[in-house]
């Protein structure tokens, strides 16, 4: 089969397109033919060796994919041949088959494509457990939203916004303002044209935040800590910029203020999270809340520009690799 495999830790040059042997599902695994593989950007600090605790070249790229299971292990009982399945797996979702533990793929909901499909796993869940496990934001509570028009930042408006908060979210183009002021976000900011610190200040009349969701670090994280209302709540998400900021208590304490991490795989065991996060789901998307924007497509082969594309801020949305025919 063919995958991507990183040789070593660099640019874009590291990934290569090859031929390995095909996986086959062992006892207690199902194999998925891929038909379209998610691309975070994880991926992007996997393959620049900064991602905490990331894979140690070689290994094959990607750990999210929508396909069809299309071989079963000894002592798997309950999962079909030709199952719509999407999942998270731990290396090589850039390929065209990946084999995993036969509980964890979950059924693609009715009605959407495999594109769409590869939008859930690691955004969707992130988006989800951030808002509302973590964040427990809150009708009329305000909540800034930093990467707004990205993969994960269009679908964190999105749940806001349903959930009744007022979103203020930032992109660095205006045609990316645009979009995210269209997914239900009340006050994009063009944080290249403008201070968002100050713009946050006008839009709050100088209370600030309740919640914010960082994807960004560097001045954008610091400036975000002034964001924030007294009581309010802070979620690292992310560090985009690759430039981790340190926290000083002497801030946090005056004001009450609360910094949290987040990663998806320590919610991932959260049963009832999990299970109200699948059910928000499907009502969601029955009602028309909630839309997975998949802007940009690219073929298996063309890996590297796709994550090219992503680094270079080029992207809204999510980036999907359309695999086999
Ligand atoms: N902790 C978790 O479990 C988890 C799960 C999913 C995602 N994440 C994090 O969430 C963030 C968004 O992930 P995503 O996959 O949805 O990517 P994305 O938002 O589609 O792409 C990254 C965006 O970050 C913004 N950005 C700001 N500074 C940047 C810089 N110096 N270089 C590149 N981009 C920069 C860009 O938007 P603008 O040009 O508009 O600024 C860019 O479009 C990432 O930090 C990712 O690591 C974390």
């Amino acid at each position: 089969m063919k995958t991507i495999i990183v040789d070593r830790y660099g640019d874009t040059d590291v990934m290569n397109l090859q031929e390995v042997p095909t996986p086959q599902a062992g006892s207690n695994q199902v194999r998925i033919a891929i038909k379209a593989a998610g691309i975070n950007y994880a991926d992007i600090m996997q393959r620049l060796g900064s991602y905490p605790g990331g894979p140690e070249p070689p290994y094959a790229a990607g750990f999210e994919y929508a396909g069809v299971i299309d071989e079963i292990g000894e002592g798997v009982t309950d999962r079909k041949i030709g199952e719509r399945v999407m999942g998270l797996c731990k290396l090589g979702g850039y390929s065209e088959y990946t084999v995993v533990p036969a509980s964890q793929p979950l059924p693609i909901p009715e009605g959407l494509g495999f594109e769409e499909a590869a939008a859930i796993p690691c955004q969707y869940f992130t988006a989800y457990h951030v808002l509302i496990t973590l964040g427990q934001l809150q009708a009329d509570q305000t909540v800034l939203i930093q990467a707004a028009a990205g993969g994960l930042g269009s679908l964190l408006v999105q749940i806001a916004h349903h959930l009744g908060a007022n979103v203020i979210g930032t992109a660095s183009t205006s045609e990316k303002c645009e979009m995210i002021r269209e997914l239900g976000c009340d006050h994009p900011i063009n944080y290249k044209d403008v201070k968002f610190r100050e713009e946050v200040d006008r839009i709050t009349e100088g209370k600030g935040c309740e919640l914010i969701v960082e994807t960004v670090g560097g001045r954008v994280f610091d400036l975000s800590m002034r964001c924030l209302r007294p009581h309010g709540r802070l979620i690292v998400v992310g560090v985009a910029s690759n430039d981790p900021r340190p926290v000083y208590g002497s801030y946090l304490l005056p004001h009450n203020l609360t910094i949290s991490g987040f990663h998806l795989n320590g919610f991932l065991g959260n049963v009832q999270a999990m299970k109200d996060a699948i059910q928000c789901l499907h009502v969601w998307l029955e009602k028309g809340v909630l839309k997975f924007l998949v802007n940009h497509t690219f073929p298996l082969e063309e890996a590297a520009e796709a994550q090219r594309q992503i680094a270079d801020r080029k992207t809204t949305g999510k980036v999907v690799l359309k695999v086999g025919d």
